[in-house]
Formats: structure tokens, sequence, C-alpha cells
């Protein structure tokens, strides 16, 4: 499947009702998904392999990887609501191999798998929320691709964190967020941001 194609059918799925500010609730915009799940593709972190897929949401990475291939995907959300949603897109998308499970990440334990894809929370809600998430990612994966908030000072506290958590970071691409106004709080039509699309290996 071409890189276009993918994103055009992961920005076709079902978005979340009723997203919630506090768990940082936002699709990952399809271009994005397809660029970090493309990055996973051409390093042979895809196809074939078991992926989990931390924070799926809706379960746009998961239902992307499974579509290029992988084996067998675990979508892992601590709402329920969500996974509803993501069983229907997953249907939807003619995909039968990813198991949805319903989970807190901070306190999950999963055995040692292949890849990890997530889009976490940024910790702008909950400081520390994305670290809790990286660090589950890098206990449970090989290889890890994950997305981060693009501003100087995160990019220097993911490079020191990623080295105390024994992984070593390989690419860096840099691109920019589209978010519909979705939050009450928001104001403008459109939210643009940057970020740090990661893969990650550990040492
Ligand atoms: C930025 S959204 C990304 C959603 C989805 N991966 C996507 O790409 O569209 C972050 C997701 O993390 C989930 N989340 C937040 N805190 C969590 C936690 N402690 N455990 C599990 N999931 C959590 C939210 O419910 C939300 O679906």
């Amino acid at each position: 499947m071409k890189k276009k194609e993918l994103e055009i059918k992961l920005q076709k799925l079902e978005p979340h009702p009723n997203p919630s500010p506090e768990l940082e609730q936002y699709m990952t915009p399809g271009d994005i998904a397809a660029s970090l799940l493309y990055l996973a593709h051409s390093h042979g972190s895809i196809k074939g392999k078991k992926i989990y897929d931390l924070g799926c949401g809706t379960g746009r990475l998961a239902i992307g990887a499974a579509l290029l291939g992988g084996k067998k995907i675990i979508g892992v959300d601590i709402d329920g609501e969500a996974l509803k949603i993501a069983k229907k897109n997953s249907a939807q998308a003619d995909v039968e191999n990813i198991e949805w499970i319903r989970a807190d990440v901070s306190n999950l334990e999963l055995p040692e798998t292949d890849t990890v894809i997530q889009n976490p929370p940024f910790g702008v809600q909950k400081k520390g929320a994305d670290m809790v998430f990286l660090n589950k990612a890098l206990q449970f994966g090989k290889d890890v691709y994950s997305i981060h908030k693009g501003v100087p000072k995160n990019r220097d506290y993911i490079s020191e964190q990623v080295k105390e958590l024994g992984g070593r970071i390989t690419n860096r691409i840099e691109k920019e967020f589209h978010i519909p106004s979705q939050f009450k709080y928001h104001t403008r039509k459109v939210y643009r941001f940057k970020v740090d699309l990661y893969r990650i290996i550990r040492r």
C-alpha cells in the first residue's frame, strides 16, 4: 500500500465522539500516522511483527500497522469508549489481527514484543505522562516508534530520558500537527504545533 493511500484510509476512520482533554484524546492526523508507520516499515519493524500500540485511542496506528502487514497487534487504552470505536474502525478497515485491551499503561505488564508504536499524551495535562509511556515502550519493545512535542527543551529531555532508560535514538523526524478545534477551551479552528517522530532502539 502506498503511503498516501494509507494516509487517506486512516484519515477516514471514525473519531472519538467525546474526547477528554485530561487524557489528551486527539487522533493522530492521517499524514503523521502514515509517516510514523512508514518509518517503522522501512526499518523492518511492521511486516510479520508482533506490535503494541500504547494509548491506541480509536485505533489509527494499530489499524495502520495491520494494513502494512503486522502479524499480531495489541492496542491498549485506558478508555473503553475509545476502544469500542477502535473495534468498529478495525472492522471497517477489514483487519482482524488486533486485540484491544483496556488498561492503564502506567501499571501495564505485557511480554516483550518486536515493536511498540505510540502517540502518547504529551504530558501537557498531566506532567510526566509522556515519560510513563516511553518507559513502558522501552520495557516491552526492541524497536520503539513514538511521537513527542517538538520543542528544543523537550528534545533535550527526551534524549536524556532515553539514555537513562537504556535506549538509543536512531531517527528523529520533525513534523507539524494540525488538530481541528475539539475541546471547550479551543478558540481557533485549527491548532498547529511541532512534533518529533522518533525511532528508538534498546542498546
Ligand atoms: C494523543 S491520544 C492518541 C490516540 C491514538 N493513538 C491515535 O493515534 O489516534 C493519547 C491516547 O492515550 C490514552 N491514554 C492516556 N492516558 C493513558 C493511560 N494512563 N493508559 C492508557 N491509555 C492512556 C488516551 O485515552 C488517548 O487515547
